[in-house]
């Protein structure tokens, strides 16, 4: 039985383009900045994020990880939403590996925080027995708020906010297109208003590994050197880089047919009486819901009756999933999925 995957866009496979520009591509050492598909890669990518420079990192979490410590010194704080994934789900790297202090603030359910949490959160600079204030971090798409495109005006009062504070902006942009495509913007207008952006090529953009973090060259230089520490210089990373160009150059339009997919399952999933879409979704490729609790089924015994009818989600709290859509599944997967919903939920009730 084939099995359709909505986990997660990190489950795209590189295209054929890419398995082709991969065995193709130039290489160098890229620890002695001499590889030239790494360096093309990286011009790209600040090109297309509006930034001076860019690095190449193995991961979403590197990339976050080496903006905070590049932003930020030993005991000083970034300010960030208690629904981001910096402070969820990366292992609280700024804090094991930084002695940054995390401070948090809710997020609101459109994904944003509200400029007078933002606004409480900030420390005394003169009060010695406080934290300083250095960092704000925001998330676009929020993606544990819904997938949800954040705007350009948002994003420009917080940059206010921050200027007034002597604070830098970081945006953790994991999918920066996907909210480009969304809001109908570029990504580059999107992230005009921060100090620093990462994005991952290795979610919708379908690359197989890597992100790019960017800025101007200052902040880069220090990012590079950081990146070292933490283990990630990669030698002939041209190889890895090349799928990324292709992400780049091939998969950003495309990202509005995952949108598309994404409601055309919310609209299946809404017609079955013991599911209820939550968190606003979907907004861009995420699909987030919760089963009636008339269903008699735990969050275990549902995800693998569904792996038996071939479709794989993931729980995303109490009571609730999430559904991604990305390049690897199509409007039969959706169908299917929809089909497999209704027998496993007529099935247990
Ligand atoms: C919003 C967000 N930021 C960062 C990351 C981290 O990316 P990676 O898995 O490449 O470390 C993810 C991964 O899903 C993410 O969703």
């Amino acid at each position: 039985m084939k099995t359709y995957d909505f986990r997660s866009d990190t489950t795209t496979r590189p295209t054929e383009r890419m398995r082709q520009a991969m065995a193709n591509a130039e290489v160098g050492d890229d620890v002695y900045g001499e590889d030239p598909t790494v360096i093309l890669l990286e011009r790209k990518a600040a090109e297309m994020v509006g930034k001076d420079a860019g690095l190449f990192v193995t991961s979403g979490t590197m990339g976050n990880l080496v903006a905070v410590l590049a932003h930020c010194a030993r005991g000083e704080e970034a300010i960030m939403g208690t629904q981001g994934h910096t402070f969820l789900h990366e292992a609280s790297g700024i804090s094991v590996l930084g002695g940054v202090a995390m401070h948090t603030v809710p997020n609101q359910p459109d994904g944003t925080i509200a400029l007078a949490d933002l606004e409480g959160a900030l420390r005394n600079p003169r009060d010695y027995h406080q934290p300083i204030s250095r960092l704000v971090i925001l998330e676009n798409t929020q993606n544990d708020c819904g997938g949800v495109p954040i705007s350009l005006e948002y994003t420009k009062s917080v940059e206010a906010f921050a200027r007034q504070h002597g604070l830098f902006l970081h945006l953790d942009g994991a999918r920066l297109f996907n909210a480009a495509v969304a809001l109908g913007l570029p990504a580059s207008e999107l992230a005009s208003p921060v100090d620093s952006v990462t994005f991952c090529l290795s979610k919708g953009l379908c690359a197989p590994v890597g992100s790019v973090l960017c800025g101007n060259q200052d902040f880069i230089r220090k990012a590079r050197r950081l990146r070292k520490l933490l283990g990630g210089g990669m030698r002939q990373a041209g190889v890895i880089a090349a799928a990324g160009i292709v992400g780049l150059e091939e998969m950003v339009e495309r990202l509005a047919e995952d949108h598309q997919l994404a409601a055309r399952l919310a609209r299946g999933l809404s017609e079955i009486e013991q599911v209820h879409l939550s968190k606003n979704s979907p907004q861009t490729n995420m699909v987030f819901f919760k089963i009636d609790s008339s269903v008699k089924l735990s969050t275990k015994e549902f995800l693998q009756a569904m792996r038996q009818e071939g479709v794989l989600l993931m729980d995303s709290g109490p009571g609730e999933y999430r559904m991604v859509t990305h390049h690897d599944v199509d409007e039969q997967a959706v169908d299917v999925s929809l089909s497999a919903f209704r027998k496993v939920l007529s099935r247990k009730c």
